[in-house]
C-alpha cells in the first residue's frame, strides 16, 4: 500500500545507504587476517593497505604484537584470539588469564582499538571434550582479567563455531544446535547474555553448495539472480544462502532463549580456485560472492529474521596462505595479493567509493567478462514504491540521462512506474560498471539475457 510515510521511510533508507556508501570505513565489514604464509607484506604495509579501504575491523588468529601495534591509532576495530592450546591453563589458572591480558592487550590498548578477544578456534565442534568443558571456565577467567582492569565491557570475549554446532538448518526457521553441545552452550550463551559478547560463527555458503551443485544452488549461494526458496516454516523467501545461514542460527538461539545475542560473522568467504574436486572455485565466483555480500551488507536490508541492520561480516580473509594444510581452496580465499595489489576487486578501495566509478581511472570501465549480454530490470513482485525510490535515485544522478522516458520519447509508454524504473535501473548497470553489484538496488534488480527493448524504445547494453 503507498502512503506518503511508506514513501518517505523507502527514501531514507535510500539516503541512509547513500551516505554509508561514500563513507571512510564501515565498521560492519571485517576481514580476517591468517598469517599461515611465508610472503606476507610487512605490518605497515597491511595497516595502509586496511587504511585505505572501507574495512573497519580486522580479526586476527592470535594476538601478534606487530600487526597490532602497525594498526595503533588508525580506528580500525581488532580482534585478537587465544588459542585452542591456551584453554586449559586459562580454564584452571586464573593467573594465567590475567598473565594473557598483561602481555596481548595491555601494551597495546587504547590506541589499537582492540574489541574482541575470542577464545578458542572451533572448539566446540572438535570432539575434544576435554576441551570442551574448559572452553566457558576459560572464557569466565579472562572475562575476569578484563574486569579486574576496568576493561570489562570495552572488550567482548567469546569463542568462534564453525556451522557444524547445527544440526538442523534447512530451513532457516527450523535451525537448532546440535543436542550434544547444549548443556555446554547454554552456559556459554548464559555468560554472553550477561557480558553483552556476541555469538561468533562461520558460515560459509562455499560448503553449502559443494554438497549440492545444482546451478540454482550456485546463484543462490552467490547472490546471484535466483528464484529464491521459501521457508516452509514461516513462509519468508529467501534470495540468498548467507542470508539462510545466519538465519538458521538466529533461530537456534531463538530456541534457547537467546534470541538477543549479536551473532557475529567471524568468517565467510569463496576461493578463488581449489582441487578438482572442489567444484565452484573460481576468481569469477569469488568476487561474485564477496562482490554481492558486501552490496548486501551496505544495503542494511538485513535478513528476513533481522532486517534493518547489517550484521557484522569479517570476510576471510586478506590474503592467501600459502602455508594452509588441507584442500587446495585453502591457500586460495585471499581478497588482496601479498604485492598488496586487489586479487580481485569488490569495491573496498576508499577512493573508488568516493568517485563514481566511470569517472574513476582505477575502477574497471570495461565490462567484466561474460559470454551473454545483460541488462538490468526490476524482480517480479517488487512494489511500485520501491522502483520510485530506485527510480528517483537513477534519474538524480550526474551523467545518467533520464529523457528517453520523458514524455514524447521513446521509452515514455507504457507510462507506468515499472516500465520506467526498469529502462532507469537499467541505464545505471550499464553506466556504472556492469558487476553484479550494480544490479541489486536492495535486491530489488536482477540480470536477464533477453532483450527488453520494444518498438522504438533501445535499452542500451554492453554491445549497443
Ligand atoms: C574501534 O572499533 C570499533 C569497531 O569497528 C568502532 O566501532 C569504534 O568506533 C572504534 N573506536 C575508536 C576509538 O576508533
Amino acid at each position: 500500500m503507498a502512503t506518503t510515510s511508506n514513501l518517505s521511510f523507502l527514501l531514507y533508507l535510500t539516503l541512509i545507504t547513500t551516505t554509508l556508501y561514500f563513507a571512510d570505513s564501515q565498521s560492519f565489514i571485517g576481514v580476517n587476517y591468517g598469517q599461515v604464509a611465508d610472503n606476507l607484506p610487512p605490518p605497515d604495509a597491511t595497516a595502509n593497505l586496511l587504511k585505505s579501504t572501507s574495512i573497519g575491523k580486522v580479526r586476527l588468529y592470535g594476538a601478534d604484537p606487530a600487526i597490532i601495534k602497525a594498526l595503533a591509532n588508525s580506528g580500525i576495530g581488532i580482534t585478537i584470539g587465544a588459542a585452542n592450546g591456551d584453554i586449559p591453563s586459562l580454564a584452571s589458572n586464573p593467573n594465567s588469564a590475567t598473565q594473557w591480558v598483561n602481555s596481548n592487550v595491555l601494551p597495546y590498548y587504547p590506541a589499537s582499538n582492540i574489541t574482541l578477544i575470542t577464545v578458542g578456534n572451533e572448539v566446540m565442534t572438535s570432539g575434544d571434550n576435554g576441551l570442551i568443558s574448559q572452553l566457558v571456565p576459560a572464557i569466565q577467567n579472562v572475562q575476569n582479567a578484563l574486569n579486574s582492569v576496568s576493561l570489562g565491557g570495552k572488550i567482548k570475549v567469546s569463542s568462534v563455531h564453525s556451522m557444524a554446532v547445527l544440526t538442523q538448518s534447512d530451513p532457516p526457521s527450523s535451525g537448532s544446535f546440535d543436542p550434544n553441545l547444549k548443556n555446554t552452550l547454554k552456559e556459554l550463551l548464559e555468560f554472553q547474555k550477561e557480558n553483552k559478547a556476541p555469538f561468533t560463527i562461520n558460515p560459509y555458503p562455499f560448503f553449502a553448495y559443494q554438497s549440492d551443485t545444482r546451478s540454482e544452488t550456485l546463484a543462490f549461494c552467490l547472490f546471484q539472480p535466483n528464484s529464491g526458496r521459501v521457508d516452509s516454516g514461516n513462509g519468508k523467501l529467501y534470495t540468498n544462502m548467507f542470508d539462510a545461514q545466519v538465519d538458521a542460527v538466529h533461530s537456534a538461539l531463538s530456541g534457547m532463549g537467546f534470541e538477543d545475542i549479536e551473532i557475529v560473522v567471524a568468517e565467510t568467504g569463496w576461493p578463488t580456485r581449489g582441487d578438482n574436486n572442489e567444484v565452484g572455485t573460481s576468481v569469477e565466483n569469488a568476487k561474485s560472492y564477496n562482490g554481492n555480500l558486501i552490496t548486501h551488507l551496505r544495503s542494511l536490508v538485513g535478513t528476513p529474521l533481522m532486517p534493518g541492520k547489517s550484521i557484522d561480516t569479517y570476510l576471510f580473509a586478506l590474503y592467501d596462505e600459502d602455508l594452509k594444510p588441507g584442500p587446495g581452496s585453502e591457500r586460495a580465499f585471499g581478497l588482496y595479493k601479498t604485492d598488496l595489489s586487489v586479487a580481485y576487486d569488490v569495491g573496498l578501495d576508499k577512493s573508488s567509493q568516493k568517485t563514481p566509478p566511470s569517472t574513476n581511472p582505477k575502477a574497471p570501465i570495461t565490462p567484466s567478462p561474460k559470454t551473454t549480454t545483460q541488462w538490468c530490470i526490476p524482480k517480479l513482485g517488487i512494489s511500485d514504491d520501491e522502483l520510485q525510490v530506485n527510480l528517483d535515485y537513477v534519474c538524480s544522478r550526474q551523467g545518467i540521462d533520464c529523457g528517453p522516458i520523458q514524455p514524447g520519447a521513446a521509452c515514455y509508454d507504457p507510462n507506468t512506474v515499472a516500465s520506467h524504473a526498469a529502462f532507469a535501473m537499467n541505464l545505471y548497470y550499464q553506466k556504472f560498471g556492469r558487476n553484479p553489484w550494480n544490479c541489486d538496488f536492495s535486491q530489488t534488480a536482477t540480470l536477464t539475457s533477453q532483450n527488453p527493448s520494444y518498438n522504438a524504445c533501445v535499452y542500451p547494453s554492453g554491445s549497443t
